[in-house]
């Protein structure tokens, strides 16, 4: 969420009423819906004043998500990239950064969100109700895992011989196959699977960085008021999204 302080705790030293400030605040309660939000000072950040309040509540999560999975994979100029559920929230940074760390990326996600991968910056796009790229050959230096419905041995298979695999989100027993599985795969051969937990917020000012550089621009699909919230969840769940929603008031 984003914002302006209207209160401060008496133990508050880093923001004053009248600060903006936005920031993950899944870690004070979650409930960002809302006029008002309660949150702990260290769960936000103050918004830069180029940064609309649209940008900054689009960015914390999502933003964090991406930029977190393109670190921990060590993303640099030179690799080839495969950012699975690129055209999402999470996916639209990750494809961004990468794209900004010199790499090559490929963006997959659903028919009508080829256009946005293009959009932020990935060199090719697959369409995966069309193609399944772990079996079309091609094998890839990193694949960032936004969307996980493949099992851990295909994407074990569309890996380079030293390629790295990085589950960020996805289906429930996928998430337990790449737990299971990926330790095992990754002691005993070349190629490493691993899965990253979210830290809110880890990151931020980086992306505030990249951001003021022109680097990372948040996609916003669409704005929704705040009495319109039922609408956008269901608009989002009718898997239209590309990139990101946001509640204004
Ligand atoms: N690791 C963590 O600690 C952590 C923390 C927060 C969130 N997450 C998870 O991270 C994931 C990404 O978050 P997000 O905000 O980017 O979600 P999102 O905006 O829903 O993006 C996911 C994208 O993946 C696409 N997709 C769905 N099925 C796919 C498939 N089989 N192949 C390729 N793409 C597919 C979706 O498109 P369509 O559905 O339209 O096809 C959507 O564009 C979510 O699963 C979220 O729950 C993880």
């Amino acid at each position: 969420m984003a914002g302006r302080v209207e209160a401060v705790g008496k133990d508050v030293t880093k923001f004053q009423p009248g600060d903006d400030v936005f920031g993950d605040i899944s870690g004070s309660g979650w409930g960002g819906f809302a006029e008002y939000v309660c949150a702990r000072e260290d769960t936000l950040t103050a918004k830069p004043a180029g940064m609309s309040f649209d940008e900054a509540a689009a960015m914390p999560q999502a933003g964090v998500l991406g930029l977190s999975g393109v670190r921990a994979l060590g993303v640099q100029a030179g690799h080839n990239v495969l950012i699975n559920g690129a055209g999402g929230g999470a996916g639209t940074f990750a494809v961004q950064i990468a794209k900004h760390f010199g790499a090559e990326v490929t963006g997959v996600d659903s028919g009508i969100k080829l256009e946005v991968m293009r959009s932020v910056g990935a060199d090719h796009v697959i369409d995966y109700t069309q193609e399944d790229f772990t079996k079309n050959g091609q094998r890839y230096d990193l694949i960032l895992d936004m969307a996980a419905h493949h099992s851990t041995f295909d994407y074990k298979r569309a890996l380079a011989p030293e390629g790295r695999y990085l589950m960020e989100g996805g289906a429930t027993g996928r998430i337990f196959q790449t737990l299971l599985l990926g330790p095992l795969i990754s002691i005993f051969g070349r190629k490493k699977m691993s899965i990253l937990m979210l830290r809110p917020n880890r990151g931020l000012d980086l992306l505030v960085e990249l951001y003021e550089a022109g680097a990372v621009k948040p996609v916003i699909d669409r704005r929704f008021p705040l009495n319109e919230g039922a609408d956008a969840l269901r608009y989002f769940g009718a898997q239209q999204t590309r990139g990101k929603i946001v509640i204004t008031m």
